[in-house]
């Protein structure tokens, strides 16, 4: 493919975009939950960390079951959080600033909340209310079972019924996540229409692009089958709720609604589908960008790596869409306990897969790694995505008390997964544990008081601190991201592998750039190179066990 040089082709083909878990960033107004306000504060932050674009996660009027991934009102902002006079400043001094706005969309499912779910429970069975979800009526004599054996994600079965307004046990719906996420009923053509409207509202309020949530789940199979067996993340058994081809055709329609709009605006799917499918949601009349879910899902492991940065290029070939790299988000282990203890980022069934064996967890080895991996993911071809505190080289909590725990993971699970929470913790920005280590701007709220419990050696990890030491993980992310501003080979483009036995990935990117990892024994580097940066000391001219390291080559 022709590629126009960086500053000629659209922003995303390049974008490093840091995601905003919004309650947990930075509390303005001292009650605890992140918010719109606490996230303008940090704007400096983010302009000298030297990211391209932002992506919040939902920030609409939600009971927070699933923490704003139960959406009660797509056109407005969580009171908790602000207001959209709020929202609206945010994205104007972001862009201000040179920074791209990423809003996340959840068209899967709404809260029970919504208005039309609240309508849909007060009408009858076949009305055009209950129509906007997926209501059945149940098997068995009394309808008593459920229309299929469908399971939610989060755990049990992925329908509950309801009673109906005669006191009498009725229908079902479908929730493919908690009781409190209603399935739509995507072939209703209000729900279409509704979320058209919805998408230019907020690109009215001048948001370049979207995240949209289970990208791959709004169209069921017709009939509502069983499924045969309980479909892993990513593999390519087919769960007749994910991945119908009936998706694609909404994308067809909302990327005629971004193509309408000045700039390049977009749309990120956040689709768990197989490598093969992921081409798909890239062709050219739908979104331009895709999680590379399988890059994400990758053991600290030099050839299950290499394996899946060659194969997902490889199946992006014919898109002409370039590949969105990350390791890091709301919803997975972080990467320091993930790559110390051999753990892969999805399909978490279970404490083990998601944590580890925690007695043997070393935090210098797994930092060690996420440093390496950091510098490895920024000198891919494409876009990356990092989530907040990756650049602090934050760990996963694992010991929030079992009575703090919020993700609905953890009860859906039967209390045998503890869940997300522990890399939701808010952010600790000063080593002073005032105000949950700078979390807050109020001194009330305390480390124990923050929406969730931040660990004792949180200050260990402060922002504050980090940015007085040369050495620290955010001065290389901001190091290496100043670096790849500048170095006109990254980003989109060419990729040429370099042959560096079993235990290394190297790659040269155009410009006499050359980034090598190596996961085994010291790897002597070419000689004559220059060092652009590294993620550890080099033992003189060799690059030791778990660093990577940028290079110019003679
Ligand atoms: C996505 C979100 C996750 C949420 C789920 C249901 O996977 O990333 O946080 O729980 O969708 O909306
Ligand atoms: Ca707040």
């Amino acid at each position: 493919m022709n590629l126009p040089v960086r500053s000629d082709r659209p922003w995303w083909r390049d974008a490093v975009t840091y995601q905003i878990y919004i309650r947990s960033y930075a509390d303005s107004n001292g009650d605890g939950k992140g918010d719109v306000e606490g996230i303008r504060s940090r704007l400096p932050y983010l302009k000298e960390l030297g990211v391209d674009a932002i992506w919040i996660t939902p920030w609409y009027p939600s009971p927070q079951n699933d923490h704003g991934y139960d959406v009660s009102n797509y056109m407005d902002i969580e009171p908790d959080y602000g207001t959209l006079a709020d929202a609206t400043r945010l994205i104007n001094e972001a862009h201000a600033l040179g920074i791209k706005f990423i809003v996340d969309i959840v068209p899967n499912h709404s809260s029970s909340d919504h208005e039309w779910f609240k309508a849909a429970l007060a009408a009858k069975p076949g009305s055009p209310e209950r129509d906007r979800y997926m209501f059945r009526d149940g098997k068995g004599e009394n309808g008593e079972l459920p229309p299929n054996n469908w399971e939610a994600v989060f755990g049990g079965p992925a329908w509950e019924r309801v009673i109906e307004a005669d006191g009498t046990p009725g229908q079902w719906y479908l929730h493919l996540f908690a009781v409190e996420q209603p399935d739509f009923n995507w072939e209703n053509s209000e729900v279409r229409s509704h979320f058209e409207d919805v998408l230019k509202f907020w690109l009215d309020l001048g948001v370049d692009g979207f995240r949209i949530d289970v990208a791959h789940g709004m169209i069921k199979e017709a009939g509502l089958p069983d499924m045969e067996v309980a479909p892993d993340l990513l593999s390519e058994i087919k769960a007749p709720y994910w991945d119908q081809d009936g998706v694609h055709e909404i994308y067809r329609a909302w990327r005629k609604i971004f193509d309408s709009y000045p700039g390049h605006r977009m749309g990120v799917a956040e689709a768990w589908v197989p490598a093969t499918s992921l081409p798909k949601y890239l062709r050219e009349d739908e979104l331009a960008n895709s999680f590379n879910f399988l890059f994400l899902d990758s053991k600290w492991d030099a050839d299950i790596l290499k394996t899946n940065i060659k194969r997902s290029l490889k199946e992006l070939e014919g898109t002409g869409a370039p590949s969105s790299w990350v390791f890091e988000n709301h919803d997975v282990t972080r990467k320091v306990n993930r790559f110390d203890q051999g753990l892969r980022g999805g399909g978490v069934a279970n404490p083990k897969d998601r944590w580890g064996d925690l007695e043997k967890f070393d935090i210098t080895r797994g930092t060690r790694r996420a440093r390496a991996g950091a510098l490895l993911m920024l000198a891919l071809p494409g876009g990356a995505y990092i989530y907040q505190g990756e650049e602090l080289g934050l760990p996963e909590v694992t010991d929030i008390p079992h009575d703090r725990l919020t993700d609905p993971r953890w009860k859906m699970s039967g209390y045998t997964d503890p869940g997300r929470d522990g890399c939701r913790v808010p952010i600790p920005w000063t080593a002073d544990e005032k105000g949950a280590h700078g979390f807050s701007a109020s001194a009330l709220v305390t480390k124990l008081s923050a929406w969730l419990p931040q660990p004792q050696n949180w200050g260990d990890f402060a922002a504050d601190m980090q940015e007085k030491d040369a050495n620290s993980t955010l001065a290389l992310y901001r190091t290496a991201l100043k670096i790849r501003r500048g170095e006109a080979g990254l980003g989109d483009g060419e990729i040429e592998w370099i042959e560096a036995g079993p235990t290394a990935i190297a790659f040269k990117r155009p410009g006499n750039f050359a980034c090598y990892v190596n996961f085994g024994a010291d790897l002597p580097l070419p000689a004559g190179a220059k060092v652009l940066v590294a993620s550890g000391s080099l033992n003189g001219n060799s690059l030791p066990v778990d660093t990577a390291v940028w290079l110019r080559l003679k």
